[in-house]
């Protein structure tokens, strides 16, 4: 079994490398903060699709230890091969199962590409063998591509303005200094190829097949995520390809909610709050944004990481003893401590003022870094990094 002492291997909003001992630390604060915030009980089955980071991960710690479901995930992670260690998610789902197990629960994961049949399959025959409906699925995949399971046509989504070419502010990662970017406009290619992999169709599919397959209890649930933000990050998000993504999604959760409906179930999306993800981290102007609101937020007492989003998410609106409470456009928000006035008046004010000597005055500019490294298991307190640690690991 080899073992290695693995350090971060950084480049702008990428990590080669991740630390399993962090990784599992980081999943079990997770856990416990599903134990302590939620009731235990009221979950039979979940499906969580993009299990293993950020809202699926945080879905799936939620669901089987804060309300005592059983589970099976599917994500795309890659395994440790040889001393090369494995994804953070890899690492992440290792220590879900270890400690699943250790609480009775029962966990499966299909690592594969949910926007194919085969695993949507997979995932029907492990739902099956669990032997019980049914009660939610998660909807929580980030992917920067889609192969269109009937063509094969490779689908890739971008991150650009709809409108004219955008310049803002953004923090280079690399050099941690503020500058100037332009982000040129997307071509109409762009743009639905963006809708393609990030909109709706994908889990109107995969409820369409669970349903067929007679997987799905007739209350059963659906919620997917999505995300609003300030108008600074509008052209780059809410009004941009993204955005698009987004709409086609949140159209999709409408209409799936008319058919679950019918039978006491429902679908919806929820607007969740900005928070240093894999996903988040790889758009432009974005950490810049992330960093302010990190430092209001919790000057006000009022922030909150992926994992307590989720559990008062899953507590105030998913659980099947609560009805959602939803905006006009029929949406879940979770978002609302994120965009309350007073917190986005003073993000913007800083936003107008910020700039490199600033920086860590202005915003929380270290706890976005230390959360970007947390997300593949550096920088977790307790951890002794120096020492060497088993690179291989399971998923069972
Ligand atoms: P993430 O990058 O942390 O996790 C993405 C998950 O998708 C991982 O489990 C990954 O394995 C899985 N995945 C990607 N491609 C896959 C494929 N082909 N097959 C199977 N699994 C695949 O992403 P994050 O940030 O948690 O995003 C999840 C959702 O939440 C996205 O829809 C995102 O737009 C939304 N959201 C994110 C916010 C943020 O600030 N991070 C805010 C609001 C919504």
């Amino acid at each position: 079994m080899p073992t290695a002492v693995i350090n971060p291997r950084i480049r702008g909003f990428i990590c080669t490398t991740a630390h399993p001992a962090g990784c599992a630390a980081n999943v079990r604060t997770l856990i416990d903060l599903a134990r302590k915030g939620s009731p235990g009980k009221g979950l039979g089955t979940v499906l969580v699709v993009g299990s293993s980071a950020g809202f699926g991960l945080a879905s799936l710690a939620t669901s089987l230890f804060g309300y005592g479901a059983d589970a099976v995930g599917v994500c795309f992670e890659r395994p440790a091969s040889g001393d090369k260690p494995a994804t953070a998610g890899f690492y992440n789902l290792a220590e879900m199962h270890r400690q699943a197990t250790a609480a009775g629960r029962k966990l499966t994961t299909i690592n594969g590409d949910a926007f194919s049949h085969a695993v949507k399959q997979q995932a029907i025959a492990a739902l099956k063998a669990l032997g019980k409906p049914v009660d939610l699925v998660v909807y929580s995949l980030a992917s920067p591509k889609r192969k269109d399971p009937d063509s094969d046509t490779l689908w890739g989504s971008v991150l650009k303005p709809l409108g004219d070419a955008y310049t803002a502010k953004t923090v280079d990662l690399d050099t941690d200094q503020v500058k100037e970017i332009t982000i040129p406009t997307a071509s109409a290619e762009e743009k639905a190829g963006t809708i393609k992999v990030m909109g709706g169709e994908d889990w109107k599919l995969w409820i369409e097949v669970l349903s067929a397959a007679g997987v799905l209890a007739p209350t059963c649930r659906t919620v997917a995520y999505s995300y609003i933000g300030p108008k600074v990050t509008h052209p780059i998000y809410r009004a941009g390809t993204i955005g698009a993504a987004k709409d086609h999604l949140e159209a999709t959760g409408r209409e799936l909610n008319v058919r679950m409906a019918k039978t006491g179930g429902g679908a919806w999306v929820s607007v969740n709050k900005a928070l240093v993800t894999q996903a988040s981290s790889a758009i432009p102007i974005v950490p810049l944004y992330i960093a302010l609101l990190y430092k209001v937020m919790k000057e006000k007492g009022t922030h909150e990481e992926t994992g307590e989003q989720i559990v008062r998410l899953f507590r105030e609106q998913l659980q099947p003893s609560k009805q959602p409470k939803l905006d006009e456009q029929g949406r879940i928000r979770v978002d609302d401590w994120e965009m309350d006035p007073g917190v986005q008046a003073e993000v913007h004010r800083r936003w107008l003022a910020v700039d490199s000597a600033n920086l860590r005055a202005l915003g929380d500019y270290d706890g976005f870094r230390t959360g970007f490294r947390r997300l593949f298991g550096f920088e977790v307190p307790g951890v002794d990094y120096a020492a060497p640690v088993e690179v291989s690991a399971e998923l069972a």
